[in-house]
């Protein structure tokens, strides 16, 4: 199995307050298994097997979500909630089949060219990982729109959701990174070390953070 290695190097203030050498703090993430919590998956990165089945998923208002990230959302929401903020769960964990009927139906609404930028092909969406959640607000204004970033919703996640472990997927302007439109309510669970490396390092999508080449299109 190949893994990622990163090293991430640490300035230390020594006793007298003089810079000490720099310390090596490693973080290894699997970004090829299918299970890892930190998998990327993308257009030219498939799940493997295509139809892959998280083990512990759980319910989390009527969806199904991999267990680790539905703890995270759970704090996610209740944090927002106590910021006066509200936020729903429009999707988690999505099926070979679902994800297929899904694409399916985008490319029959916009065509395929379209439906590409919008929705996965099955055995290539973060969904069938059970560690990707779409949010929205409450009243379902901008539900799935790129106008949900200026919603309640959209602010509090694009300013909270890294200290859950969660990353903006898909951000504004990466369409020719990640293969897909900007995405403001999809939130993709990578565990909070990543996820606090990803926002220091300054990258916009995680193909970027780990070197990956950009995956704007399927082989
Ligand atoms: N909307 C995202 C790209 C998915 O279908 O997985
Ligand atoms: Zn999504």
């Amino acid at each position: 199995m190949k893994r990622f290695r990163m090293v991430m190097a640490v300035l230390l203030l020594g006793a007298a307050g003089l810079p000490a050498p720099a310390v090596a703090a490693p973080a290894d993430y699997d970004i090829d298994t299918a299970s890892s919590l930190q998998v990327v998956v993308n257009k030219q990165r498939p799940l493997d097997p295509a139809t892959y089945v998280p083990s512990a998923l759980v319910r989390v208002t009527g969806l199904k979500v991999r267990a680790e990230a539905a703890d995270a959302y759970k704090k996610l929401s209740r944090a927002a909630k106590a910021d006066g903020v509200a936020i729903t769960l429009v999707s988690g964990y999505r099926s070979y089949a679902q994800q297929e009927s899904l694409y399916n139906d985008y490319v029959r609404q916009y065509g395929q060219q379209v439906a590409d930028t919008l929705a996965a092909r099955p055995g290539f969406s973060e969904h069938q990982t059970g560690l990707a959640v779409d949010i929205g607000n409450p009243s379902g204004s901008c539900a799935l729109a790129e106008c949900f970033e200026s919603t309640p919703a959209g602010r509090w996640a694009a300013a909270h959701a890294e200290e859950y472990g969660f990353v903006i997927r898909y951000p504004k302007g990466s369409g020719e990174v990640t293969g897909y439109s900007y995405e403001p309510w999809h939130l993709r669970y990578v565990g909070p070390a990543l996820a606090k490396e990803f926002e220091l390092s300054g990258e916009a999508t995680l193909e970027e953070f780990f070197g990956l080449p950009a995956a704007p299109d399927y082989n």
